[in-house]
């Protein structure tokens, strides 16, 4: 999730805008007051808590989420507003993130706990645990280099042990270790598991990852997210792993803590584990630059599953797209998984390695598996999830590779698909053409809405060809929902470099100009780029209206409040009216379909 995300997911935009705007009346279930931005008697402002946006309906005719209010009625940069808002919303800008005495006492708790799981798992209490590891060869030597530890099944013996030490049971709580009891007393997260400590980049412990003993689910329970622990961002034994796989060129990622212990009990030490999804763009930039391959190996259980196809296409898109890191798959045999294959032969998971095949080589043997590839239904599917594959392909040629390669899986022409790829489908939705990849959200990578999508291809086209810059004229920047892209149109239509557009903007937004300008485009001639300039500024228009109707519709629905004119109401219902004028006008103008209406 990106700040801004964050921010807006933690504020309610009523409360903000009523500490700007004190005379915010409730008016249905909607908010309103004379606008804060022009003068005016009658209300023509309106906030809606359901889309967390605002907008005037009189002269200023605008509108927008909590960022670009603040922006508005401050008089802010969005930087500004951005660090006001983190502030009001108790989120930690990034800067601040790192010494922050808060995490060291999360940090200091987790050690405290680890250190007594470890006394447990010792104890009188352990022996069932240290027999169940013993059976699965991980002896006491092993538990001591890994510290892994029990964690008792009385119900709040380590909020006991902790509160004793001198921390708070907020604290605990804080940290992940205790629920929060809302009606019931907290108790301890983690019941009769064995506990394995979980460290991040910098070897601080952040984490834990419970496995239960007697089958109770889930199988393994991980620590919530908590301000030092984020699971999308860490990547099992990764401190300990760095230094072999910088020394041995290659790293090895595989799905289970027990793996990566196994792998390095028996002296793989390039060994880390993904904690069982696919790779984020987080955790492939802890990889990255330390080697330049490495192999997945996956459970053979999985294969022919589309979200595993899914998975490692975006694993692979997030770690080796426009790079020249090369990734392998390893695919186990039926039902084993690495820990049992290096426990059984340390020598066949050296093989095995060594024996991986390129990811793309293995894509295009799963999709026979995943899609049928005999149907025109199947060979759409199949396309649409490998379009990515080919359009993020470093250079031409090795698109233009690809792109031969999938015209003859699915037995048609390249030219056939590149006419159905990478610009608005009639329809108004955009084929994904480009990664959904963006720095610093925390996600992992999933199709974005049609919106976003052609929001971002809009933009990566302006900023590509400033002369396109024209066909942006009377469009307005409200089209652009997300206030990042709005700012960043708003400014580039003022500046004629980007050094110039970056160094206008705060820094804030400077890595999110570089994702833009890093997407890659499927080829186009200038007539080709001019027509998806323009078609994205359609299916983003479409989208603006379509909002500010569902806004209008809202209104009227509920019919006039109480200290409003009856007069408001008329003026917004011919409002609305000519919204859905200039609705079908579009649809009427809707690229390549000049002749139907709607
Ligand atoms: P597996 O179920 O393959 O784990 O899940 P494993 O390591 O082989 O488990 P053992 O050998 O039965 O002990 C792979 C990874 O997915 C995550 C964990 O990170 C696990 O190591 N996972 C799995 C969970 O977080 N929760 C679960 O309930 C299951
Ligand atoms: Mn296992």
């Amino acid at each position: 999730m990106s700040l801004a995300d964050e921010i807006k997911e933690r504020l309610d935009i009523v409360e903000v805008v009523s500490s700007y705007v004190p005379s915010l009346r409730r008016s249905g279930r909607n908010f309103s007051a004379p606008c804060p931005f022009h003068n005016e008697r009658t209300p023509s402002f309106y906030v809606f808590p359901d889309r967390q946006s605002w907008r005037c309906f009189g002269a200023c005719a605008t509108g927008g989420d909590v960022l670009s209010f603040v922006m508005r009625a401050d008089k802010l940069d969005f930087g500004e507003a951005l660090r006001l808002l983190a502030q009001r919303a108790g989120v930690a800008l990034p800067e601040a993130r790192r010494e922050d005495p808060k995490r060291n006492i999360l940090y200091r708790i987790n050690d405290a706990a680890c250190a007594f799981f470890q006394d447990t798992l010792r104890s009188q209490q352990g022996i069932a645990a240290r027999a169940y590891l013993q059976g699965r060869g991980i002896d006491a030597d092993v538990i001591r280099r890994f510290q892994l530890g029990l964690s008792p099944g009385s119900g709040d013996a380590l909020i006991e042990h902790l509160t004793a030490l001198g921390f708070t049971k907020e604290q605990v709580i804080e940290a992940g270790l205790a629920t929060r009891g809302e009606e019931l007393p907290s108790r301890d997260m983690f019941l009769s598991r064995v506990m394995i400590p979980i460290h991040d980049s910098q070897g601080n412990l952040c984490g834990f990852g419970g496995r239960s003993l007697d089958g109770a689910e889930p199988k393994y329970l991980n620590s919530p997210r908590t301000p030092v622990f984020d699971k999308g961002r860490i990547l099992y034994l990764f401190h300990k792993a760095k230094a072999a796989i910088r020394r041995e060129g290659e790293g090895v990622v595989v799905e289970g803590y027990m793996d990566a212990i196994a792998a390095h009990v028996h002296g793989f030490e390039n060994v880390v584990a993904s904690m069982g999804t696919s790779l984020t763009q987080q955790q492939v930039d802890l990889l990255k630059g330390l080697a330049k391959q490495f192999v997945m190996a996956l459970d053979a259980d999985a294969a022919g599953q589309q979200a595993t196809f899914r998975s490692l296409r975006d694993s692979w898109l997030a770690l080796s797209g426009k790079s020249d890191v090369k990734l392998r798959v390893l695919v186990l045999p039926f039902g084993k998984d690495p820990d049992e294959l290096i426990r059984s032969s340390p020598e066949a998971w050296r093989i095995a390695i060594s024996e991986a095949v390129p990811v793309l080589d293995h894509l295009f043997t799963l999709a026979p598996k995943v899609w049928d590839l005999t149907t025109g239904t199947g060979k759409n599917q199949a396309w649409q999830e490998m379009q990515p594959i080919v359009y993020e392909q470093g250079n031409v040629f090795d698109q233009d590779t690809y792109l031969r390669k999938v015209a003859n899986l699915l037995d048609t022409t390249v030219e056939r698909l590149q006419a159905i790829s990478g610009v608005p489908n009639p329809r108004g939705q955009i084929r994904r053409s480009v990664s959904s990849a963006k720095p610093g959200t925390g996600t992992e990578l999933q199709a974005k809405d049609p919106a976003q999508v052609a929001s971002e291809h809009l933009l990566s086209c302006l900023l590509r060809w400033p002369q396109l810059k024209v066909l942006a004229a009377g469009h307005d920047p409200e089209v652009f929902t997300a206030w990042e892209h709005r700012s960043i149109f708003t400014y580039w239509l003022q500046c004629s470099t980007i050094k110039e557009l970056t160094d206008a903007l705060q820094g804030e937004l400077r890595p999110l100009v570089e994702h833009l300008l890093s997407l890659s485009l499927p080829p186009m001639d200038m007539r080709q780029k001019e027509q998806a300039v323009k078609d994205c500024f359609h299916v983003l228009e479409v989208q603006r209206l379509r909002g500010i109707k569902q806004e209008e519709s809202l209104l009227l629905a509920q019919g006039a409040g109480e200290g409003e004119t009856p007069g408001a109401l008329e003026e917004i219902s011919l409002q609305a009216i000519a919204t859905n004028e200039r609705l079908s006008q579009l649809f009427r103008e809707r690229p390549g379909h000049q002749k139907r209406g709607v």
